[in-house]
């Protein structure tokens, strides 16, 4: 039995995906742009078996209502290939899991790059892109290392919504996001949840969309030129865009504690106090992510450490490409 060996990483967006054009499908509302993380990594082990069910298990979580979306996201993939027969999983997210920290997004890249060796389906990586989205938005991503562009896509039908490497992980040695963990408890409103919601509720997410559309080039051509300002600005903007949408949401998302405020005012007071070169981001959870240049790092790690209910930092570097490894 050919058992794979999948290593992914969650890709962190710098231009947001906050909400779906088609919720069957997950196509987003906008395209979106986000980097590989060293830091946020899952491994995944996956075989074919001679059963009536999968067997899934989630080493370190298994609660049982994480398993729903991947037997759904199983029975997809086998209609869709016409593959009958069942899989045995494990996975191990090797930070916390769902709670902001985009373990959906690595977890179900892992699952799509896996079925497709685990078959040989001989997938394009623009289909097994595709094939990830379908289990979460943002696994169209965590497909590839380095930096990466999803596009929205037009046709109804999501086959032109896939994400491509734009940048490879050593084209910014220099770059780090520091991860300030605030918790490690589920969060209660998932991202699905939440971003429907904005999407029908929140006064503010139609002119987000027009700046997110915008900013998209821009950050790209920073990238390019390494431009670490013109980055983190539009990287913290479309953050703050995001965390308005979602505040603004009926009834508001708050995905955010105490403690992460106290990062991020932190981050702002250094930055205008003592000229410190770090931005902010944060996705549909508490943990509060800061982007800064290598030489910065240290000093942007020991400040969140001093920080009262911060219970871990992590540093991460751009992240490779995917491993797939097969053993016989
Ligand atoms: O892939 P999902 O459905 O978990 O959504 C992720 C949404 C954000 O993390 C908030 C933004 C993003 O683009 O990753």
């Amino acid at each position: 039995m050919k058992k794979i060996h999948v290593t992914t990483h969650a890709n962190l967006a710098l231009i947001k995906y906050w909400g779906k054009r088609n919720e069957a499908l997950m196509l987003p509302c906008t395209s979106s742009f986000g980097i590989s993380l060293t830091a946020l990594k899952t491994t995944t082990t996956m075989f074919a078996c001679h059963s009536d069910n999968d067997s899934i298990e989630l080493e370190g979580n298994n609660n049982p209502s994480l398993h729903i979306p991947i037997h759904k996201f199983l029975d997809e993939t086998r209609a869709l290939f016409g593959i009958n027969t069942a899989f045995s999983i494990i996975s191990k997210n090797h930070f916390p899991t769902a709670s902001g920290l985009a373990s959906s997004a690595s977890g179900f890249a892992a699952l799509a790059l896996g079925v497709n060796s685990v078959c040989r389906l001989g997938l394009s990586m623009q289909e097994i892109s595709v094939l990830a989205r379908r289990g979460s938005g943002s696994a169209a991503r965590s497909i590839h290392g380095g930096f990466v562009l999803w596009h929205r896509g037009e046709n109804p039908d999501g086959y032109d919504s896939f994400a491509e490497s734009m940048f490879n992980a050593d084209w910014w040695p220099d770059l780090r996001v520091i991860i300030a963990v605030t918790t490690t408890q589920e969060k209660k409103i998932s991202s699905r949840v939440g971003a429907t919601a904005s999407k029908e509720t929140s006064p503010l997410f139609p002119a987000w969309l027009e700046r997110s559309k915008d900013r998209l080039p821009k950050i790209i051509e920073a990238v390019r030129d390494r431009n670490f300002h013109t980055m983190g600005q539009l990287a913290e903007a479309d953050w703050a865009d995001m965390r308005d949408v979602m505040i603004n949401t009926k009834p508001t998302l708050n995905y955010w504690t105490n403690v992460s405020w106290a990062v991020v005012n932190k981050i702002i007071s250094l930055r205008e106090k003592s000229s410190l070169a770090a931005y902010i981001t944060t996705d549909a959870g508490p943990h509060v992510k800061v982007l800064c240049l290598a030489s910065n790092a240290p000093r942007v790690a020991q400040e969140l450490r001093k920080i009262p209910g911060v219970l871990s930092v992590l540093e991460s570097c751009v992240a490779s490409e995917p491993i797939i490894e097969e053993e016989t």
